[in-house]
């Protein structure tokens, strides 16, 4: 009976699980009703008194044995599999979801790409501003609505504090600060005091241009033009010139493009005109490069500015501003950046 013992103790000491059901196996071999170790207990009633003290101690040492061994294997397996813990760790891992840039991001970073390539820089500006850099240096008369509170958020009534209601503020510093040729554009958040609408939003972007040299001329400024539709909105584009009024241009114009809605032929979009307003430009009014410390006897310039969220309405067909503002990820995730 012994020899018995030892030869199963030894038995146990080498063995080795590779599957649950192994371990399984190996409980029922030793551990079952019919199993090794009732039988050895069957056998022990049989032993002489006189052995019974060691036979007794090498059977419950290998009763404690199998189980141990049972024990660590079923734990090492059910650790690895879905059994136990409902999680199963060879499954594929969860993807990682990415963020995509917003539409305004986008057409804003398409325009500074686009005047980059023809040697404008970028410059930036306070968004918080006074009443000269926005109105008296630009040649706003003293009685002009936008400086109605109307108009204009205003943050001091007495300083004339407000908040800038178009990037053109930023022409008057970059003309205070440095000699040209200047070739620069503005890109930047403006403000207004309008009730929200889908046409109109108290928060809006644009893109300020602005070229300083000697002999620009108005040629320039619609060659400079014509180039920035056709990279915008394709080689086919075409645009036209309307003669308009700003207080800081002479003389000054706003531009349209042919709707590529109906492709000229006249929509709702382009309310049966066949054409879209995109922005006004004008030559820098002589009163605004004195103002500003350049000599307009003997430099020239032109200017223009645009709206980023009118860009990027008639780029995808967006036709509510109040969607740019919400952070609506379906609006948002609908646009692919490929800057
Ligand atoms: N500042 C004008 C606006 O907010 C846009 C503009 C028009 C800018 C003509 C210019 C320009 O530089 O020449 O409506």
């Amino acid at each position: 009976m012994l020899e018995k013992l030892e030869k199963y103790i030894k038995e146990n000491q080498e063995f080795v699980a590779n599957t649950l059901d192994d371990v399984e196996n190996f409980r029922i071999k030793y551990l079952g009703k019919k199993g090794i170790v009732n039988d050895l207990f069957e056998d022990f009633k049989n032993v002489p008194r006189e052995n019974k003290k060691e036979v007794g101690q090498k059977l419950n040492e290998l009763k404690t044995l199998i189980q141990n061994k049972i024990n660590e294997f079923k734990s090492v397996f059910e650790e690895s599999t879905t059994t136990k813990t409902g999680i199963d760790l060879s499954s594929p891992g969860e993807p990682f979801k990415t963020g995509t840039r917003h539409p305004l991001s986008i057409v804003r970073n398409e325009i500074i790409d686009i005047f980059n390539r023809i040697g404008f820089t970028i410059s930036e500006g306070p968004e918080i501003e006074d009443d000269w850099h926005v109105f008296s240096a630009l040649n706003f008369p003293d009685e002009h609505p936008a400086r109605d509170m109307q108009d204009t958020f205003f943050i001091d009534n007495i300083e004339r504090i407000l908040l800038r209601t178009h990037t053109s503020s930023v022409q008057v510093r970059i003309m205070e600060n440095s000699k040209p040729p200047i070739r620069t554009i503005s890109p930047g958040r403006v403000f207004r005091n309008e009730a929200i609408s889908a046409r109109a939003h108290c928060i809006f972007h644009q893109v300020e241009g602005l070229y300083i040299d000697e002999n620009v001329s108005f040629a320039d400024l619609k060659q400079t033009l014509m180039f920035f539709a056709k990279e915008m909105f394709g080689e086919n584009t075409k645009i036209r010139l309307r003669p308009s009024y700003f207080p800081f241009t002479e003389p000054s114009a706003e531009m349209d493009v042919a709707c590529n809605i109906c492709g000229g032929k006249g929509c709702n979009v382009c309310k049966y005109s066949g054409w879209l307003e995109i922005l006004g430009c004008g030559m820098v009014d002589p009163n605004v490069l004195d103002n500003c410390g350049i000599d307009s006897k003997k430099y020239t310039g032109f200017a223009f500015g645009m709206g980023i969220e009118r860009i990027a309405m008639l780029k995808y067909g967006i036709n509510d501003l109040r969607l740019y503002f919400e952070n609506d990820v379906r609006f948002l995730n609908q646009f692919k950046a490929s800057l």
